[in-house]
């Protein structure tokens, strides 16, 4: 089938585009900035520029389109006080021009609905799941919690918690639980979603296979490079003085990182694990097993963009035979 994946360029998307040709599908890639020169042929694909807040860049790119995957993220965007009516824009054209195309399936890829009250990013992706799911073509949704892969934002923090500090600082926040996922996990999963049977719109958690605490994550990180670091623990730390912390230990935007602390408010946990009984593919990588890979995919300089990175590759390589 021809398949669209919106998002293409991002830490997911770059993972999904090659797993996906290699499963035979014809892909096209889309994104607003291009990936490096050479890159599309290289992978095999497609790519198109489409700006998803743009209704009218969406047609051509679903023309023929058989299913679209859904992996936008504009957080990290200027304009970050509007992001959650930018994303619910953006979702309605999406859900929109894949009902003019005639395309049968949109598979999308959330957050897990925490318990208590949602921070702005966690309720933004539930919202568009709710658009999408709303819409006239059937949508799969996916809701997964920190996805474990070099080049995710999340992991960079915690990765940087886990390996740069003398003392480990433990703010309540990090006593939240959650079940997180390996990215090739993430993407078996996301490739299943074309096929299982789907009647009506629907969502489903998927799980990593253990619940861990952030603060037990941190640990385990830090085990695998040998660091026992003495902790204190910080329960009264405002999201504000979190976020600050976080910016100064790991360079992250500070915005994302408040959103990180804010999402840790309350345990983002799944409801059932219903989706690895229907696809028969359950997670295959502990949370161990997934930090260490990401660990040495970093530190063998890979892993990063996907077929995005191997098309850096190559213009490095060409340049530098030119010079
Ligand atoms: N990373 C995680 O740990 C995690 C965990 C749970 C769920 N998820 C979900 O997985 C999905 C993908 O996340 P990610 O981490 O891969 O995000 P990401 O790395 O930030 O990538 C976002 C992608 O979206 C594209 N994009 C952004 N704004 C766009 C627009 N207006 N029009 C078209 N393309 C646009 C970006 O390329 P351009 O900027 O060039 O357009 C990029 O390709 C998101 O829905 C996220 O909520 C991620």
């Amino acid at each position: 089938m021809t398949v669209l994946v919106l998002g293409a360029t991002g830490f997911v998307g770059g993972a999904l585009v090659p797993a996906l040709v290699r499963a035979g599908e014809r892909v096209r890639a889309a994104s607003r900035r291009p990936p490096p020169r050479g890159a599309a042929e290289s992978a095999g694909v497609e790519w198109i520029q489409c700006d998803v807040r743009v209704a009218s860049t969406l047609p051509r790119a679903m023309e023929g389109v058989e299913c679209v995957y859904y992996l936008v993220h504009s957080m990290g965007d200027a304009n970050r006080r509007e992001f959650r009516a930018i994303e619910r824009r953006s979702a309605s054209n999406v859900a929109r021009a894949a009902a003019a195309s005639g395309c049968r399936r949109i598979v999308y890829l959330g957050g897990v609905e925490p318990s208590g009250v949602p921070s702005e990013h966690l309720a933004s992706r539930l919202e568009v799941g709710a658009i999408l799911r709303g819409g006239e073509v059937p949508a799969i949704e996916l809701r997964a919690a920190m996805i474990i892969g070099n080049g995710s934002a999340s992991w960079r923090i915690l990765r940087d918690l886990s390996l740069r500090l003398p003392l480990m600082l433990l703010p309540r926040w990090l006593e939240s639980s959650s079940c997180p996922i390996a990215l090739e996990d993430v993407v078996t999963a996301l490739l299943d979603a074309r096929r299982v049977p789907l009647d009506a719109s629907r969502w489903y958690d998927i799980p990593g296979p253990e619940a861990l605490r952030a603060r037990e994550m941190l640990m385990l990180v830090g085990d695998l490079r040998g660091r026992r670091i003495p902790a204190l623990r910080v329960p009264f730390l405002t999201p504000r003085l979190s976020a600050g912390w976080l910016k100064l230990v790991s360079g992250a935007d500070y915005g994302v990182a408040r959103e990180l602390v804010l999402g840790l408010r309350g345990h983002l946990l799944p409801r059932d694990d219903v989706y690895w009984q229907l696809t028969g593919h359950p997670p295959t990588r502990s949370f161990r097993e997934a930090a260490r890979r990401a660990l040495e995919t970093e530190a063998r300089g890979e892993g990063i963009g996907g077929w995005v990175a191997a098309g850096e590759e190559r213009l490095v390589a060409t340049l530098g035979r030119g010079s």
